[in-house]
């Protein structure tokens, strides 16, 4: 075989044996291939054993790509860093849900699209007098989200492309207004009804602060930079969440359901939930002398603590999303006038010490996006709480995205995953007076 032409198939044999398969390699169009194992269970009687799929590909997949060594994301084939920096969040949305950005005439359609379904139905409001003032927004945002299945009757055929855009345009819609209904409620104010000739991003900070009694205008500077951290959350390849999303989907499940799936998988602290831990830690730590004894800590495996919104199972070098939202902080304590944050000179030692750490860097552990992000929400005046859920409200378009694209996807069969059985072979039934 001439040595320059990639492979095509990979042989294994069964050691010992003359048993042995040939299975295909797949290439993508960017990336490492991968060998398709689907008929080694039949060939060869055995299975695969990868618990945290970390060399495993579940699907195929046209919307993100991510180089973890190169530390690269694109969407669609655009870097991350040209559509933080020149496009919008509903544009993004646009070219995740449909593939292409859109053209003039698309985007006033995609827009009024989304936006004309920002209101929920009015019996909604009832469900969060149900939760208790000091319910956590992620717990709030699972049930409403799951809830709205209930509301929703005529776009819940999952077969009916129609449908199917029906309920993408009512999630991306309805995420803010239901999250920022979360705040209110814990707060004890009324809800903001949302306004359709305000951004997005716009929209959701102005149902955040406003309150009925007096007018609200929201910071431009402000909006911008919400709008970029909601592109930068938006998708993220095949991450906890959105496996999540699409193993609900694979069921038939439909779209509502899912997604609540996939908020409560995002709640965890070893994904969506990092930002908020990220400022609890900072808050923990106190002060640059407490760094280094903070650093020791985390290296000790027996203390269980982690270095929050540092390490990435994809990015074994910088996260690109870390680096726009490290610049994307200084402009807004800029804009708002903060000058010298101490939690965010605290971050910046913190980040300098461990990038020179041996620890880190020979395990390859850089910030990721949650490392700066709350450092900014905070100083927009977002309490920490609403973190995750603002999270949640952006990766909304990467799930939904992702169910798309895989409720078109002819191959799609419901997510099976098998196991290594360690437990007891079979034995006979003991009666309890026979048992020792
Ligand atoms: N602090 C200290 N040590 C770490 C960290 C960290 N943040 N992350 C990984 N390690 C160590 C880990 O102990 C292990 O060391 P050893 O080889 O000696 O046992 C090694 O690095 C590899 O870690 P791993 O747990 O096998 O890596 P993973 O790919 O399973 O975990 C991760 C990835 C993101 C869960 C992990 O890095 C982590 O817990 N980070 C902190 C939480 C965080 O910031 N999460 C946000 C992720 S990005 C946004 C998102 O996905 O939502």
């Amino acid at each position: 075989m001439d040595s320059e032409a990639p492979p095509k198939s990979v042989t294994l044999t069964l050691d010992g044996t003359n048993k042995s398969i040939t299975l295909p390699l797949i290439q993508g169009t960017m990336g490492p291939p991968v060998a398709d194992i689907r008929k080694l269970y039949a060939g060869l009687d055995i299975f695969t054993f990868d618990p945290g799929y970390g060399g495993t590909a579940a699907c195929e997949s046209k919307i993100t790509y991510i180089d973890g060594d190169a530390g690269v994301l694109l969407h669609r084939g655009y870097p991350i860093e040209q559509l933080a920096m020149q496009s919008t969040f509903l544009e993004v949305a646009h070219l995740l849900l449909n593939g292409e950005l859109p053209n003039a005439a698309q985007k006033v359609e995609f827009d009024d699209g989304v936006m004309r379904h920002t209101m929920l139905h009015e019996q909604i409001r009832s469900i969060y007098q149900g939760f208790r003032r000091d319910a956590h927004p992620m717990a709030v945002m699972c049930g409403v989200v799951g809830a709205l299945s209930a509301f929703y009757h005529d776009s819940l055929d999952i077969n009916n492309p129609e449908h199917r855009r029906i309920s993408a345009f009512r999630l991306i819609a309805k995420v803010p207004t239901i999250a920022a209904w979360a705040y209110k409620y814990t707060i004890g104010q009324p809800f903001m009804y949302p306004r359709n000739d305000l951004g997005y991003a716009e929209n959701f900070l102005y149902m955040m602060n406003a309150v009925p009694a007096e007018p609200y205008h929201v910071n431009p500077v402000l909006a911008r930079a919400m709008d970029r951290i909601m592109i930068l959350h938006a998708d993220h390849e095949q991450n906890a969440s959105t496996a999540t999303v699409r193993l609900s989907g694979s069921t038939g499940a439909n779209p509502f359901a899912c997604i609540a799936a996939g908020i409560a998988s995002l709640w965890g602290p070893a994904h969506g939930g990092a930002n908020e831990a990220v400022l609890k830690m900072l808050a923990e730590i106190g002060t640059v002398e407490n760094v280094k004894p903070f650093l020791d800590q985390v290296k000790d495996k027996d203390s269980h603590s982690r270095l929050m919104g540092f390490g990435h199972r994809v990015y074994k070098n910088f996260d690109p999303r870390a680096k726009i939202l490290q610049a994307t902080c200084h402009e807004v304590l800029a804009e708002l006038g903060i000058k010298n944050d101490p939690m965010l000179e605290l971050a910046v030692e913190l980040e300098k010490i461990a990038l020179h750490d041996e620890y880190f860097i020979k395990r390859k552990l850089y910030p990721n996006v949650d490392f700066y992000s709350g450092i900014i929400l905070k100083a927009m005046g977002i309490p920490t709480s609403m973190f995750t859920a603002l999270f949640a409200v952006s990766r909304t378009v990467g799930w939904i995205s992702q169910w798309k694209e895989m409720m078109e996807d002819p191959s799609q069969r419901i997510g099976r995953p098998r196991q290594i059985y360690t437990g007891a072979t079979t034995r006979d039934y003991v009666g309890i007076d026979a048992r020792g």
